[in-house]
């Protein structure tokens, strides 16, 4: 048995969550463009308004949350349920970046980066699933990274907090494939955007944010698309490198 993919956006109704830089915001693009209704949600409101305008009347919902804030979440997944009745696709793009060393290790930012990366996810998950649940229809997709295949430099606490959403997506997919709702565990490598700037360091296969919304919105088109990784190049790679034995895997990272 294999979980549904998403033929057409057009008509379908989208909650992306991280709507208005990066790889969030090529999505949005994209999706308004394919004649999705999106519902665009992040903290700061004024770049959400500027996307809402590049759409049709009625086509978008501009609703700013934080995916620390309980109530903030669940007030504006009312107001989008309120006015179309239901989600196809729950798109959770937010994340943050700090990178970290044992020589900076900062606890409370590992722990704002837990909260937005990990809890911020479920929380949204915990809203939507009731529903879809009762439809037996939907989909849900959570951008992770690569960075949570196994233990990667500099991320101390962002390599935890996406590790551990590879895993809820992971146990998701079990619970959720005989419900016909579908479960889509999004991981990039290096993309170029504002959180990918501040790194010091040469990236290898760098994509653009237009090639990495293109990956995830064909991902969630396909019929089994469970897994979306991407570029393959890098990332087949890494998947590689975590079945190495330990010693080997730590000589070559
Ligand atoms: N870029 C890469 O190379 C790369 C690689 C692998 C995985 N990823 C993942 O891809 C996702 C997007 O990354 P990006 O590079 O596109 O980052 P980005 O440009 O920094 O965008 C992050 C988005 O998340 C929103 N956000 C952050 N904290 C939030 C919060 N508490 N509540 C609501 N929204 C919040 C931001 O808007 P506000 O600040 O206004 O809230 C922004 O829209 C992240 O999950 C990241 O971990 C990125």
């Amino acid at each position: 048995m294999k979980q549904t993919g998403i033929r057409h956006f057009s008509g379908k109704r989208v909650w992306i969550i991280g709507a208005s830089s990066g790889i969030g915001e090529a999505c949005a693009k994209k999706l308004i463009e394919q004649g999705a209704r999106v519902a665009l949600s992040r903290r700061r409101v004024e770049r959400l308004n500027t996307i809402a305008e590049t759409a049709k009347a009625n086509q978008t919902l501009v609703v700013p949350i934080d995916v620390t804030n309980n109530d903030q979440l669940q007030q504006g997944y009312e107001s989008i349920f309120d006015t179309w009745g239901a989600i196809d696709l729950l798109l959770f793009v937010s994340g943050i970046y700090t990178p970290q060393r044992a020589n900076y290790f900062d606890f409370s930012a590992a722990e704002q980066t837990i909260d937005a990366n990990l809890l911020g996810p479920m929380r949204a998950v915990a809203l939507v699933l009731p529903e879809m649940l009762k439809r037996h229809e939907g989909h849900t997709a959570i951008v992770g990274s690569v960075a949570g295949y196994s233990g990667l430099p500099k991320a101390l606490a962002y390599g935890p907090s996406k590790a551990a959403t590879i895993n809820f997506c992971e146990t998701l997919y079990y619970d959720l494939l005989p419900e016909g709702v579908s479960v889509h565990m999004i991981s990039p490598e290096f993309v170029a955007t504002e959180a990918t700037a501040q790194n010091d360091f040469e990236m290898p296969a760098l994509i653009s944010t237009d090639e990495a919304a293109k990956e995830i919105l064909n991902g969630i088109q396909k019929k089994g698309g469970v897994d979306i990784h991407f570029p393959k190049r890098f990332s087949g790679f890494l998947k590689f490198l975590r079945i190495l034995p330990y010693p080997i895997y730590f000589w070559i990272v």
